[in-house]
């Protein structure tokens, strides 16, 4: 499985922050925001990665991640989004780059305590068809909102008003080699993009959509409120890992 980080986008809700960056390379505590998403990634045995950006600040992500040597990779791949289409128009850009095989998308404003390892084995599993990653959230109405029948998602619904569930769609979507297809059947949406949510919509009206929840903490990183809340839950988790390793320092003397 190949490994797609989704790093566009104008980052208008961070104005005036985003005004001479990349949201994604904005700090989130210790590191660039880009870097966690990629290391989900690493750390689910996924190697062969391509982070795709656009607008003025591109050639920063070279600069700074290179080919991917601080993640133990051996090479980076890029692609480069004109204008501002969306989510899914992002994605398309990794068609050739994905060539035929499955693929992990990941938005590079998620950041996750937890590991999506088991997720990842178990899409390599089911091996066609799609695999999403869900929490349960207080404010289902911030993102895409999965309504769900025994053990089966029967539709999203991108922002709903009125959430017909609590699990909130993550930015961590897997994907077989009909997602490209998919892609070129969209429509814009209202706010103007090819929306992620209708690529998931798509593979559940052909009953190929499975899921898994996410454990440990999820956050993106997109507001003001999130940016904040991402920088301290990353904050809170080194110390208590760093705490962790003392004890069994201590421990261990
Ligand atoms: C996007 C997706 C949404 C998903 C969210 C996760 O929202 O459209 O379905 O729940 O990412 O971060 P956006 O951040 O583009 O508003």
């Amino acid at each position: 499985m190949k490994g797609v980080v989704l790093a566009g986008g104008t980052g208008s809700r961070l104005s005036p922050l985003t005004k001479i960056t990349n949201k994604h390379l904005l700090p989130v505590y210790d590191r660039p925001m880009i870097y966690y998403p990629i290391q989900t990634l690493v750390d689910a045995g996924i190697r062969d990665i391509m982070i795709v950006t656009g607008g003025r600040n591109a050639g920063d992500f070279l600069r700074l991640l290179g080919n991917g040597k601080e993640f133990g990779l051996a090479h980076l791949n890029y692609s480069y989004q004109e204008g501002e289409g969306g989510i899914a128009e992002a994605l398309a850009l990794a068609e050739h780059f994905a060539d035929g095989d499955t693929i992990c998308v990941i938005l590079g404003d998620n950041i996750i305590e937890g590991s999506i390892r088991g997720a990842v084995e178990a899409f390599e599993r089911q091996g066609r068809g799609a695999r999403i990653l869900l929490k349960e959230v207080p404010d289902a109405e911030r993102f895409g909102v999965a309504e769900i029948e025994g053990d089966r998602i029967i539709g999203i619904e991108e922002k709903p008003a009125r959430p017909k569930s609590r699990y909130a769609v993550t930015g961590i979507y897997m994907y077989d080699s009909t997602v490209f297809d998919k892609i070129r059947t969209l429509v814009p949406s209202e706010r103007g993009e090819l929306e992620i949510t209708d690529v998931n919509n798509a593979y559940i009206r052909e009953n190929a959509m499975t899921f898994s929840f996410l454990e440990g903490w999820w956050t993106d990183a997109g507001t003001f409120d999130s940016l904040l809340r991402a920088g301290n839950l990353v904050a809170q988790t080194r110390r208590a890992q760093a705490a962790r390793a003392q004890a069994v320092e201590v421990a261990g003397r």
